[in-house]
């Protein structure tokens, strides 16, 4: 038995005979309040009974044990129930509490003193390199040892960016040192304590909070904003106190990168979990984090100053290295079935078939099944994923396969006489993929003696380690035709169903509870191990005292290393993955969604927080993916989620058991799905030119940081600046509010205006076929209404739309709109273009068409040049790098113009992949007898942006 715990033990019986005497006190006065004999003592005795009670309600129970004789802080048990932090595992009975922690009888919880014992004392001044040394031998997690010689690192990235690494003196990491930064920050002599500020007070405190780190468990725990204030992140707006998270990629776990959004008084900064290792967050009631990690490395945090969420969202996107590398095809719908169809390859035609009788459009599927890997040849299959990659290349889709990363496996047949029952010669020959000739490559059992085998779908699987797999082991695997335009890696957290058992884990691991277990469960075995492959010349040894690396320290980068071996097939590819890890270039795929009206709403939240976390490219199952669906109950839901996905950077309609695409409905269901998928297609202009300098959604604390009564919203998005959407989040919803956010708002699809002021809850009436969307005052938007059946055909084929709503309230439109005027210089422009003087022409039109009429409006337009516009709007169309179409318009007036010269893709026959035809245009926000329709004036035109070749600007008069 541990020495300490029966000493424990009789502290906390003390305690107990403290407490019941209290008890028993109360009770006795009770008794002399009603004795008048005895008034002098009864005000002395109510200050007796006052105190304890006061006292009773801050709870507290010391343990009496002395704190290590160093002179540093005793630490008091005294807190608020609110403010106390978990000491070890929170819940458990006095003799597990650890001595140096405090006990509460009455709610049975073991949490820290303030300031904790578990701290690490710093000798001097610190410095980089400093050794720290734990001032408690022992930690709560099963009384292991505290880990010695720790070392602080503080990284001074940018003047907006500082990361703090706690980690293990092996480690040689050195921070910089920078002169020019918007924060600063104190660590504290003596006993640890970090305190960060920047420019708008403190933004990380440890608050003299714990900081343990032992075998297989580091904790630390700090403040990042008062309780007051809201934080947002990890999937949650606001993300609530009492919240746990997980990093650890699992069925269900965390898409976006661990990034927080703290927010205090208007300022917000964010904090960044750099964890490989499985890792716990808990957020306290009062807001204060305590972050555990199963690690021997140490844990690494990034602090982003902001002030504002895009700056925070800036950094992190710098910071990971996000590229740029949007493909327009990607923002149409994908689509996938893996029906149980006995003919894979007619369905498929089927489809491709109705589609286009019906209109729907879609611009990639994975074929005619999911690929998974095999150790034993299958041609059949072979063949039939080579003539679903070929069927649709003929129907003019992509091809983007789904690719799950583990090898179906098959026990090879033994030499053994025994076990040989039917030839086993012909057997061996089947063989496809060699798992004996690249057994170096594969995770291992935990022992490393055998080869990991876990279990999916019934079957037997393996798993690769796809760190550094050679371009033939690639090329093995791969033996389907290399005819795909991207590729959607899904499973790849990895995937593994075997059972586990986690009963004797504890003697394994000194921290493990029910949110690992879950964590775990769909995962290969913890323990399992791998070995860093460096060449593929180096040998495998199996040294018993130097153990592989168990695997569970390096799962989170499974998804990514899955990413960038799949490269090693075809070079570079658009790849969509389950799981990555700190890896903002592959678009996350959304997976395991269960078809449901909070499961619509999270993927709301969850598309919004990816994106300004710096996953742009995020792709959303519509309606769920896995096989919960149910056709009959579930289709107003399943329509609702088809509007919504008008709206998402990137969707995915994904069929198992019971199809969910539009075809699988009928009537006005299948109607609506259809329109919404249209609607999307035609807002893609939008999108495209949105996506190139922002996320698409985006929350409403992101869109206005300011507005203080629309923070907290998780049921009202922006899309792009200049659309709002409120989704119906219920069956039959009648109603919805609209928060007003600040500006001028019109209905998009009407263009009627929004009245109300800003932060009022605006109530609107809707209907199943409606989804609610606003448009900004300002704002100018480019359609392609008229759309094809992919995205690609739609944009170089469609007439364009351009929708302006006008603001006409705001007083500082004048200066606005003159500094938007183009600073284009075009003497570079090509000799073939047109002269010099004819670039600066101005081509007027209006929509009357005699030539009396046109000098007029010319005469019209160039007399209002000197006057000042009382309303405005700008708008712009991103076609390529080298060229963006801008929009500027007042109340009479549309003026186009090109930045950049690549005319090519709108003007080259051979080259062009945009329409040059604007046709429609529709302006919100002129006076009603402006208007031709109930609240907007719609005028046709016949305008060609290839004019733009020889002319400056092209001036349209939409008001005579
Ligand atoms: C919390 O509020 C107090 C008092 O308003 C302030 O002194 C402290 O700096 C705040 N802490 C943080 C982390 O914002
Ligand atoms: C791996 O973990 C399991 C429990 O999950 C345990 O039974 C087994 O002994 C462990 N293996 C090794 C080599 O530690
Ligand atoms: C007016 O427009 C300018 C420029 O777009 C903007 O910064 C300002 O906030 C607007 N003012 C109001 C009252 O909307
Ligand atoms: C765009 O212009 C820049 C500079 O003129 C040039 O370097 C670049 O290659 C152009 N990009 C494309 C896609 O044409």
């Amino acid at each position: 038995m541990i020495p300490h715990i029966n000493e424990s033990k009789d502290d906390f019986e003390e305690d107990l005979t403290f407490a019941q005497d209290k008890y028993r006190n109360v009770k006795w006065y009770d008794r002399i309040l009603l004795n008048k004999t005895f008034r002098v003592t009864l005000s002395l005795l109510l200050i007796a009974v006052a105190c304890p009670l006061l006292i009773y309600h801050f709870i507290f129970f010391p343990s009496f044990n002395h704190p290590p004789s160093d002179g540093y802080s005793t630490g008091s048990c005294l807190a608020p129930r609110q403010s106390r932090l978990p000491c070890g595992v929170e819940a458990v009975p006095p003799e597990l509490c650890h001595p140096q922690c405090c006990y509460d009888h009455q709610s049975h919880m073991c949490f820290h003193r303030f300031p904790s014992r578990f701290s690490y004392l710093v000798p001097t001044e610190w410095s980089e390199g400093m050794l720290l040394q734990p001032r408690v031998p022992t930690v709560p997690y099963r009384l292991q040892r505290s880990l010695t010689n720790l070392k602080l690192s503080i990284d001074e990235v940018s003047s907006s960016h500082l990361s703090l690494t706690f980690h293990h003196s092996d480690d040689d990491i050195s921070g910089r040192r920078i002169t020019e930064k918007k924060y600063d920050y104190t660590v504290l002599k003596h006993e640890l304590s970090i305190v960060v500020n920047g420019p708008n007070g403190i933004i990380f405190n440890t608050a003299r909070g714990p900081l343990i780190a032992s075998n297989n468990i580091w904790e630390i725990s700090f403040r990042l904003t008062n309780s007051s204030n809201y934080m947002y992140g990890l999937g949650e707006i606001p993300l609530k106190g009492g919240t746990t998270k997980m990093i650890y990629s699992h069925r269900g776990g965390l898409s976006s990168i661990p990034l927080i959004f703290a927010q205090s008084n208007n300022s917000y900064h964010g904090f960044l979990i750099e964890a490989m290792a499985p890792t716990e967050i808990l957020i306290r009631p009062d807001n204060q984090m305590v972050i555990r990690s199963i690690t021997n490395w140490g844990l690494k945090f990034h602090l982003f100053v902001g002030p504002t969420p895009a700056d925070i969202m800036r950094d992190v996107k710098g910071m990971l290295g996000f590229k740029n590398n949007l493909e327009y095809w990607m923002l149409g719908a994908h689509v996938c079935s893996e029906g149980t169809s006995e003919n894979p390859l007619t369905e498929l035609q089927t489809f491709i078939t109705t589609s286009n009788t019906q209109r729907l459009p879609f611009d990639s599927h994975c074929g005619a099944a999911p690929v998974v890997f095999k150790t034993d040849c299958d041609p059949d299959l072979v063949t039939l994923i080579n003539q679903g990659a070929t069927q649709l290349k003929n129907s003019n889709k992509k091809y983007i396969p789904h690719v799950s990363p583990y090898i179906k496996y098959t026990e090879r047949i033994t030499e053994e006489p025994e076990e040989v029952t039917n030839e086993p010669e012909t057997r061996a020959s089947e063989r496809c993929f060699d798992d004996d000739l690249y057994e170096k490559y594969i995770i291992r059992s935990s022992n490393s003696s055998h080869i990991y085998q876990g279990e999916v779908g019934g079957n037997k699987v393996i798993y690769p380690n796809y760190e550094n797999v050679s371009e033939e082991f690639m090329k093995s695997l791969w033996i389907y035709n290399t005819n795909f335009d991207g590729v959607i890696l899904e499973n790849n957290w990895p995937l593994d169903e075997s059972k586990k058992d986690f009963v004797d884990i504890h003697d394994h691991l000194p921290y493990f509870n029910e949110d690992f277990e879950a964590a775990f469960k769909f995962t290969p075995k913890w323990n399992a191990t791998r070995h860093i492959v460096i060449d593929d010349d180096q040998t495998l040894s199996f040294n018993a005292e130097e153990l592989p690396e168990k695997y569970l320290y390096t799962h989170n980068e499974f998804g990514n290393q899955f990413a960038s071996a799949f490269e090693k097939i075809k070079g570079p590819t658009e790849t969509f993955s389950t799981s990555q890890w700190m890896n903002v270039n592959v678009v996350v795929n959304r997976q395991n969604i269960r078809t449901s009206w909070t499961n619509l709403n999270r993927e709301l939240i969850e598309a919004s927080l990816g994106g300004i976390s710096g996953h742009w490219y995020w792709s959303t199952p519509v309606c769920g993916d896995t096989d919960n669906f149910d056709s009959e109950s579930q289709i107003r839901l399943c329509a609702k989620w088809y509007m919504a996905a008008t709206y998402m950077p990137m969707i995915k309609i994904h069929s198992k058991d019971v199809a969910r695409d539009p075809l699988a409905f009928t009537g006005t269901d299948r109607a609506q799905m259809i329109s919404a998928l249209t609607k999307r297609m035609s807002l893609l202009p939008y999108f495209y030119t949105v996506l190139q300098e922002g996320p698409l959604i985006r929350p409403m604390f992101y869109q206005f940081p300011n507005a203080e009564p629309l923070r907290h919203l998780s049921t009202q998005f922006a899309v792009g600046d200049d659309l709002v959407i409120v989704p119906n989040l219920q069956p039959s919803q009648s109603h919805v509010h609209l928060w007003m956010p600040p500006g001028t708002w019109f209905d998009f699809w009407g263009g009627l205006k929004i009245d109300g002021i800003e932060g009022q809850a605006v109530t609107m009436t809707t209907t199943e076929a409606d989804f609610l969307t606003f448009m900004r005052a300002g704002s100018i938007i480019i359609m392609q209404k008229n759309t094809q059946l992919t995205a690609e055909l739609t944009r170089l084929q469609s007439e364009y739309t351009v929708i302006i709503a006008l603001d006409c309230e705001n007083s500082t439109v004048a200066e606005v709109f003159e500094e938007t005027t183009t600073t284009e210089d075009p003497t570079t422009s090509d000799p073939d273009l047109g002269d010099e003087v004819n670039k600066k022409r101005t081509i007027f039109l209006s929509n009357t068409n005699t030539a009396d009429e046109r000098d007029k409006s010319k005469k019209v337009a160039e007399e209002s040049d000197g006057a000042t516009p009382k309303c405005y709007a700008r708008g712009k169309l991103y076609m390529s790098e080298n060229m963006t179409i801008q929009f500027k318009s007042t109340e009479t007036e549309l003026t186009i113009s090109a930045l950049g010269d690549d005319f090519g893709v709108i003007c080259d026959p051979h080259g062009q992949i945009w329409s040059s035809t604007l046709r429609h245009v529709s302006i919100y926000g002129l006076s009603d007898d402006q208007n031709n329709y109930d609240d907007d004036r719609k005028v046709d035109t016949l305008i060609n942006l290839c004019s733009l070749m020889n002319a400056k600007e092209i001036v349209f008069k939409f008001v005579n």
